[in-house]
């Protein structure tokens, strides 16, 4: 339930809005250059997955934005002024809400800092849910806009589903996939920071020696197939090596995800989430027990604490959409 401010809620007011938003994963991210303004060039594939954060904004009186969490991590989120959803509500609120407020309520699924675009989800969320409850005249293109003030994420995770991604990310073209792809996520008990796996891709790649990126033309023409066979060797992540570096725990998960039978298996955006790529959904379920079983405890002949740092093993699919209910 959430914790509504006892004299906030308006007996007369329009329903609450409930918008769940889907993770994203990067089916394909090439980094480019440092831009003068500190962000990279990037081509990508973005990919929803069926982990979702959902946020429900209910009708207030005044004209305060307000935020409880509840979830996975949600104590490891920082002070609510600073929360994306809050920051995407009152700028949507000043810029066409005339002012209004809202009370969110956020339900955590997706890992905080787990290169799954949490936080940026989280935006999508407010600026849908706000958007409706406050009955403003404003479509997809207009919210994307918005969202690309808020984070190089955000415009996807307002979109959801598949396409690909330019500029610092922003810049999106939808790409209809036939049938479902089948996931298994391995999260991190550590998130590992966007900005630091940016920083030690550069340490890797002295100016000069990266050049435009796009996205390879087999990515798309496997994905047009729909078929996980064809796609899983087109995956590709500019950004797995620095992450590597700095959790070099994680190589252990992506051998052990390809030996329990994934076609392929990739760290997902900055890290630290990996991501394996299954031929079908009984397959998937199969190698997520299997990882379950192989990280629920450490072997014997490894100390404690040596082993990948794994949290969680979740199943998922996709692409995933925005849903969007009243009441
Ligand atoms: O846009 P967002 O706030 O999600 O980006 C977080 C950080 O990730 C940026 O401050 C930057 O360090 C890095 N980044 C980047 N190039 C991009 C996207 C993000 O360097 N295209």
């Amino acid at each position: 339930m959430t914790d509504l401010p006892a004299d906030s809620a308006r007996a007369d007011g329009p329903a609450p809005v409930t918008v769940q938003v889907p993770a994203k994963i990067n089916l394909a991210l090439l980094v480019g250059p440092a831009r003068p303004d500190g962000f990279h060039e990037l081509a990508t594939v973005f990919h929803s997955v069926s982990l979702t954060d959902t946020l429900t904004a209910h009708p207030v009186a005044g004209a305060e934005i307000t935020l409880d969490v509840a979830g996975i991590s949600a104590d490891q989120l920082g002070a609510e002024a600073d929360n994306l959803a809050v920051r995407a509500a009152r700028m949507l609120s000043h810029r066409h809400g005339q002012g209004r407020g809202a009370h969110l309520h956020l339900t955590k699924g997706i890992p905080v800092a787990g290169g799954m675009a949490g936080g940026s989800a989280d935006a999508a969320a407010a600026l849908w849910a706000c958007a409706r409850l406050w009955g403003l005249d404003l479509g997809t293109e207009d919210l994307v806009e918005l969202g690309a003030e808020l984070g190089s994420d955000v415009p996807f995770t307002v979109l959801s589903g598949t396409a690909i991604g330019a500029g610092r990310g922003e810049h999106l073209t939808p790409l209809s996939l036939p049938g479902t792809l089948e996931w298994v996520l391995v999260t991190s008990t550590h998130g590992l920071s966007t900005p630091q796996v940016f920083a030690q891709f550069d340490q890797m790649h002295p100016p000069g020696s990266v050049g435009e990126p796009s996205v390879p033309r087999e990515v798309v023409e496997a994905l047009a197939t729909g078929d996980p066979q064809q796609l899983a060797p087109t995956l590709r992540n500019d950004l797995a090596a620095a992450a590597l570096h700095l959790r070099p725990d994680l190589a252990e998960v992506l051998t052990a995800g390809e030996q329990a039978g994934a076609l392929r298996g990739i760290v997902s955006g900055s890290g630290p989430t990996c991501v394996f790529l299954a031929p079908d959904a009984a397959r998937a379920d199969r190698i997520a027990d299997t990882l379950r079983t192989r990280f629920a405890a450490p072997p014997l002949d490894r100390d404690a604490g040596s082993g990948p740092r794994v949290a969680q093993v979740l199943r998922a699919s996709g692409p995933a959409q925005v849903r969007i209910s009243h009441g």
